[in-house]
């Protein structure tokens, strides 16, 4: 799997599913004092709602940062570094395909910017493995994916007729 994903192996690790993942990450920030949590209004809920309870077991806060469906990617990267600079969250939870809309977002620069401002970055990657060429975003402190979404699906395939434009057909 580690050659799959091209990472190294002593930085994967199994879990049952990304949901899982994403617990196994919030669970090691319980002991940190107040936990202050900051996700987008793109997020997985299951993954959100982790967020928010290890933010109110904790004793910290929880916000979102919303993301209009129409947002450039430069938007998205100014949207959610002017929300990481206003809350300082100590984590930042963001979908590098998100569930609603297939939309994929900027994790790369938004994990950089998250970095250099002192945040931790966990990129939820549930549609990443076997969608996106290189899966796994590097820039990233914690990334989760699933391997039974389109890893283990077949593949699929786009035919185009040789009659031209509105003849094409899904095989
Ligand atoms: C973006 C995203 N994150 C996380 C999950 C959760 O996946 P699982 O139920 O396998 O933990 C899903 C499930 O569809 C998802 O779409």
């Amino acid at each position: 799997m580690a050659e799959l994903l091209a990472v190294d192996p002593s930085r994967l690790a199994f879990v049952l599913n990304a949901s899982a993942g994403a617990s196994v990450v919030y669970q090691s920030l319980m002991d940190r004092g107040p936990v202050t949590v900051l996700t987008t209004n793109h997020g997985y809920g299951a993954v959100t709602m982790g967020a928010e309870r290890v933010a109110a077991r904790t004793g910290g806060r929880a916000s979102v940062v919303d993301i209009p469906l129409n947002a450039t990617e430069d938007e998205v990267i100014g949207l959610v570094g002017e929300a990481m600079r206003a809350e300082r969250p100590t984590l930042l939870v963001i979908d590098q395909v998100t569930s609603a809309t297939a939309r994929a977002f900027p994790v790369d620069a938004i994990c950089r910017e998250a970095r250099s401002l002192g945040v931790l970055t966990l990129v939820d990657g549930a549609h990443a493995p076997g969608v996106l060429p290189d899966p796994i975003c590097r820039e990233a402190d914690y990334w989760v994916g699933n391997l039974h979404k389109f890893v283990s699906a077949p593949a699929g395939r786009l035919c185009l007729s040789r009659a031209g434009p509105g003849r094409s057909s899904f095989r």
